[in-house]
């Protein structure tokens, strides 16, 4: 640049977790290319709703990292899609820089400044790094199913997880499932398969969980169950009692604990924002593929199947101890279960109600009722991508959007690999009392009902 000339102004972004000599040298070639660097940074919300689940560094280390190179001019945050092209005008960049391995993914911002693609360095990334340094989780499945079937794909999105083995008592349907999903063992001996791995998903029919998460944590082995994690209050103590005596991770796989929307929903009750919160309803429908089993297991029916999501629900907004439980229910004729049931649940300072349905369809919608207004979530509520917040003057009225990734198994999934890797033994996510506040129910429900 010569003194008349005005400065040649570069914008760069990226993650920059565990910021590595790939990024130092991309950010050296984007200086390079001008006067002046403006990088962007991503926030870890933003990450998370782009499916970038496991990123080490908070934004605030990767923003230091950043700085520490000295080669920033400016640094700012990206936090939402297609900020680049208003951050582009705002800071008035002649240049917009990124690694090769975005290849044409950016050509849209030629219209705003010139785009250039900077060869990527080979051989590093913050991917081999968290790997590296933090080791493979080996991961055994129990149970092959339909939800085994869908935690697959799931599971894939996050990384740090190698699928290492699965269980079934009968060894054709483990093999079938290992070689059909490049799962490296199978085995129908339970004993061998917690030899063989570091942490297991137990996806089996409810009544086999206790003994196996049992003897996974003996095994020392960590455990995501499927829910519910055991179909009494005293067991699922137990479990986690026996997790922590292991120091080994426990954690219910109920995937809207882990989702954004549903975390925010649950800030947001809380906060007060809607006054004091005086009711919780819930309802949770499913017209099942294969209704079948689900009803004529011992162990079926809407409650087993259903009520862990709402319950959760009300453990979470209402955080508290029920001080009277009522239940209304059907059951089929001829030994069938419960296909229908509603469960209320009376606190000292509120009352609540879960609506569960097997075969049926309802409209499946969460409400909050508070002193100072109101919380809607349309259906599905658990796949929670929609928050109303409205009050007596519509003026005021919120709207929230979140992503909801896939069937939102893999927020579940990354929290788990995360508590592992990091040596983090609980989540505020999924807290030992709401597993307990669901068995408490559900144990209550079927002394009644079964
Ligand atoms: N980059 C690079 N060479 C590498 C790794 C990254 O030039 N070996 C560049 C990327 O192309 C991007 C910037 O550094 O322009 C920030 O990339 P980021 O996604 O944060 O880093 P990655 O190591 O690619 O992260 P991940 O493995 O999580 O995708």
């Amino acid at each position: 640049m010569n003194g008349t000339e005005a400065p040649i102004r570069v914008i760069t972004y990226g993650t920059f977790d565990l910021l590595h000599g790939g990024h130092v040298k991309l950010l050296q070639r984007a200086k390079d290319l001008g006067d002046y660097l403006i990088v962007g940074v991503t926030t870890d919300q933003y990450d998370e709703t782009r499916g970038k689940l496991n990123v080490r560094d908070n934004v605030m280390t990767r923003i230091a990292n950043v700085q520490a190179t000295g080669l920033a001019d400016e640094i700012i945050i990206e936090d939402y899609e297609g900020q680049k092209i208003n951050d582009i005008q705002q800071h008035n960049a002649d240049i917009f820089a990124i690694g090769s391995d975005w290849l044409g993914k950016f050509d849209y911002l030629n219209d705003f400044c010139k785009v250039v693609y900077l060869e990527r360095t080979a051989g590093v990334s913050s991917t081999q790094l968290r790997a590296e340094t933090l080791g493979i989780t080996r991961l055994g499945v129990v149970g092959t199913g339909r939800v085994t079937n869908s935690f697959i794909p799931e599971a894939l999105k996050v990384s740090g997880l190698e699928f290492e083995s699965v269980y079934n008592p009968r060894a054709s349907a483990a093999q079938i499932f290992a070689e059909n999903n490049g799962v490296h063992q199978h085995f129908c001996d339970y004993p061998a398969f917690l030899d063989s791995v570091d942490a297991v998903y137990i996806a089996s029919p409810h009544e086999f969980h206790f003994e196996q998460i049992k003897a996974a944590l003996e095994n020392g082995v960590h455990v995501l169950s499927e829910k519910p994690m055991t179909l009494n209050a005293m067991q699922t103590e137990f479990l986690y009692s026996l997790a922590h005596e292991r120091q080994k991770v426990l954690l219910e796989a109920i995937t809207t604990a882990y989702c954004p929307g549903f975390i925010r929903l649950v800030a947001l009750a809380r906060s007060g924002v809607i006054g004091t919160i005086k009711c919780v309803d819930a309802t949770y429908t499913r017209r099942a593929e294969s209704p079948a089993r689900e009803l004529m297991s011992p162990y079926g029916g809407s409650v087993t199947e259903l009520a862990s999501t709402p319950l959760l629900a009300i453990s979470k907004i209402l955080d508290a101890t029920p001080e009277r439980t009522s239940i209304d229910t059907y059951t089929a004729p001829e030994g069938g279960v419960d296909e229908f049931s509603r469960i209320n649940l009376r606190f000292e300072h509120a009352i609540s109600s879960i609506t569960v349905g097997l075969g049926v369809r309802s409209e499946g919608h969460l409400s909050v009722t508070g002193t100072g207004g109101s919380i809607y979530l349309p259906a599905p509520w658990w796949n929670t991508t929609d928050i109303h917040v409205r009050f007596e003057d519509p003026r005021r009225d919120q709207n929230y959007h979140f992503p909801f990734a896939g069937d939102g198994l893999r927020y579940a999934i990354a929290e788990f690999v995360s508590m592992i890797q990091n040596k983090r033994l609980s989540t505020y996510k999924m807290r030992p009392k709401d597993s307990l506040f669901i068995s408490r129910v559900i144990e209550e429900f079927r002394l009644q009902n079964v």
